[in-house]
């Protein structure tokens, strides 16, 4: 062992003895990090890996949601939809297959390098525009687009207040009369109890060398917000990763509410995805709202 290597991974272990033991919720980040290149890259295998769910739906289950959506937002040919945080572009293409035209958003490097290159073998590369940028940063425009989604849960990973200001862009951006369609938690099948768990593995999320992933679970009832903290060690290499992810929760009243004041009525809940067969359905609540 290296001398440089006995004191890297020293001070690693010592961080993890002298952390904090609660994390505050958004101390210290409060998202994975999407946007680095290298996670990105390592995300967009499990967002292709069809042998689970877990980054995005499998392609059947995207299909009941993408036949569901496309009722409930009303969209038709022509229309024009606005995928916020659109990953690797799964739902924008078949979106455009179906006639529309898209803009799609999302901050994740080699997610938005993947969705421009299925608009291209979709051959739909004329109806989509595709964006890499920081939705918690982005410049909002006015009343141009006819239905916008934002799904699998990602407005939770910003503060209330944040997410108050990205629902009011994408009221704003919207047409009178536009449809959202947004994706959240449902607060009351969130696990509430604090845990912790390791595992080790030689390639996955968090790198593509041996690592150790330490993991511990907080939730903050006060305020309604689980918290993940991960400390990831790099066999190899003594290096350490700090990760906190926050995922803020709300109850339906609240959310329906905040869409509300976001600019929004006719707001409506749909527990279970209206009960389309997706593996996780009850995990989520659907909110549909249009836009004043
Ligand atoms: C769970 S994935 C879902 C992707 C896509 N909606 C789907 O279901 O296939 C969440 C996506 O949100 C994106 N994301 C997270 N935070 C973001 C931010 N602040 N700005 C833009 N995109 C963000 C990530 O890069 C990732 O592609």
């Amino acid at each position: 062992m290296s001398q440089n290597y006995a004191a890297k991974l020293s001070h690693a272990l010592w961080r993890i003895y002298h952390r904090p033991e609660r994390p505050s919720p958004w101390a210290s980040g409060g998202n994975l990090p999407w946007d680095d290149p290298d996670f990105s890259r390592r995300m967009l295998r499990e967002h292709l890996d069809e042998s689970h769910g877990a980054a995005s739906r499998q392609t059947a289950e995207r299909a009941a949601q993408i036949n569901w959506l496309w009722q409930k937002l009303q969209l038709q040919p022509g229309h024009h939809l606005f995928d916020v945080t659109c990953g690797p572009g799964f739902y924008m293409a078949e979106m455009a297959k179906r006639g529309c035209r898209v803009t799609a958003v999302d901050f994740s490097p080699a997610a938005i390098a993947y969705a421009q290159t299925l608009a291209a073998d979709t051959g739909t590369a004329d109806q989509c525009i595709i964006i890499q940028q920081d939705i918690g940063q982005f410049g909002w425009p006015t009343a141009v687009f006819d239905a916008a989604i934002l799904l699998y849960g990602q407005l939770a990973v910003f503060t209330r207040a944040e997410a108050q200001a990205i629902l009011a862009g994408i009221a704003r951006s919207l047409k009178p009369g536009g449809k959202l369609c947004l994706e959240l938690l449902n607060q009351e099948r969130v696990d509430k109890s604090d845990s912790n768990w390791w595992f080790t593995d030689d390639r996955g999320l968090w790198g593509d060398a041996p690592f150790l992933h330490l993991g511990e679970r907080f939730w903050r009832a006060d305020e309604a917000v689980s918290v993940e903290r991960f400390h990831i060690l790099h066999l190899e290499t003594g290096q350490m990763d700090e990760i906190l992810l926050c995922d803020q929760t709300y109850a339906i009243a609240e959310m329906t509410n905040l869409l509300r004041q976001a600019g929004f009525s006719n707001v409506a809940a749909f527990l279970d995805w209206d009960g389309l067969p997706l593996y996780d359905a009850e995990e989520w609540v659907v909110y549909v709202a249009e836009s004043c």
